[in-house]
């Protein structure tokens, strides 16, 4: 099934804005205007999952497994490579640099080291992995502040994120070659037409049933219509092998963009391939690199960047 270019029009119109679509569309001008004065070069991340409602008043609603890690990890990278990054990601899903803080209870860092009777005097201690750990963020994270080279925005529903995209897609337009769309969220291809949305807690009284429609392919007006300038590189994520690399060639063929990032579910954080319409690509990491802590993102991201930058020479 293909949705084409007046489903978008239906459902942009179906379905209602965010309520700060004006303030992100205010802050992402400035910052587009700030960095596109000094000819930097500016990614348009997209990190985590989307969540596709049941009801109005929502108690109910379809997600996927997406924490952002990829998003967050490869914006690093991309802040590293001199890039400026808008980093668009799912509410509470893992940021660049706190993400380094994720996997332990916040609460085992620290160490009471006065007795709780002596209250006015407790002090903490921090452990030395925890300070460590710290300044090592730290001083990436306070230059990159800045120099105000990332700009968080977030959006929860998969209808915010199109609006949000849009929105941003059309300011980016503005900055030619030296923007990138590096599109790795998890974005639903199936929701519930707003109009057809039950208002209120859907009741339990037996068994569910729920037609959904499928949700416009974003890349098809992302790359004819709202930044046909701009690099674009997208991701398809299979749990079938024997489909990866045949779909995303397809993608690339239908959307006439850059770069397809094939990735399986199981196999993501080891090995993935960069396809365009002239190559195919392996990027693995070995036993030894994964266990030194490296991350397939830099890899990722530095193979993108020397892409990015022969587009930029040839536009
Ligand atoms: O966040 P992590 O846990 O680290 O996981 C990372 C990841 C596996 C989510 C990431 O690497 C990834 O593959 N992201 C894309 C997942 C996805 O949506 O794949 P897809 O095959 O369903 O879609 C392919 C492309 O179509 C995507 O780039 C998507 O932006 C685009 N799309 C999807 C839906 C839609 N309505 N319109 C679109 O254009």
């Amino acid at each position: 099934m293909s949705v084409g270019p007046d489903e978008w029009e239906t459902y942009f119109h179906n379905n209602e804005p965010p309520g700060n679509l004006e303030d992100v569309k205010s802050s992402v001008d400035r910052f587009v205007k700030e960095h596109g004065a000094s000819n930097r070069k500016i990614a348009l991340v997209t990190s985590g999952g989307t969540t596709v409602p049941l009801e109005s008043n929502t108690v109910r609603f379809v997600d996927n497994f997406s924490a952002g890690n990829r998003g967050s990890s490869s914006t690093e990278y991309f802040l590293l490579n001199g890039y400026a990054v808008i980093f668009m990601h799912r509410e509470k899903s893992l940021l660049p640099y706190l993400r380094h803080f994720h996997f332990q209870n916040f609460l085992d860092w620290f160490k009471l080291t006065s007795s709780v009777e002596q209250q006015a005097s407790l002090e903490l201690s921090v452990s030395s992995e925890l300070h460590d750990r710290l300044v090592k963020q730290l001083s990436v994270y306070e230059k990159v502040k800045k120099e105000n080279r990332l700009l968080h925005i977030s959006f929860t529903t998969v209808t915010e994120y199109l609006f949000l995209l849009k929105a941003i897609a059309k300011i980016f337009d503005r900055l030619g070659a030296i923007g990138i769309f590096y599109l790795a969220a998890a974005v639903s291809d199936f929701y519930l037409p707003a109009p057809e949305m039950p208002e209120h807690k859907i009741q339990s009284t037996g068994a569910l049933s729920i037609t959904m429609k499928q949700v416009p392919k974003l890349l098809s007006p992302l790359v004819r219509e709202w930044a046909p300038k701009a690099f674009t590189v997208s991701f398809k994520l299979e749990t079938n092998k024997d489909l990866l690399i045949s779909k995303a060639k397809q993608a690339i063929e239908r959307y006439q963009h850059q770069v397809v990032i094939a990735n399986q579910l199981d196999t993501r954080k080891r090995m993935v391939v960069l396809v365009t319409s002239s190559d195919e690509k392996i990027i693995d990491m070995s036993d030894a690199e994964l266990t030194q802590g490296q991350e397939i993102e830099q890899k990722i991201v530095e193979d993108i960047v020397k892409q990015h930058n022969l587009f930029i020479a040839s536009s």
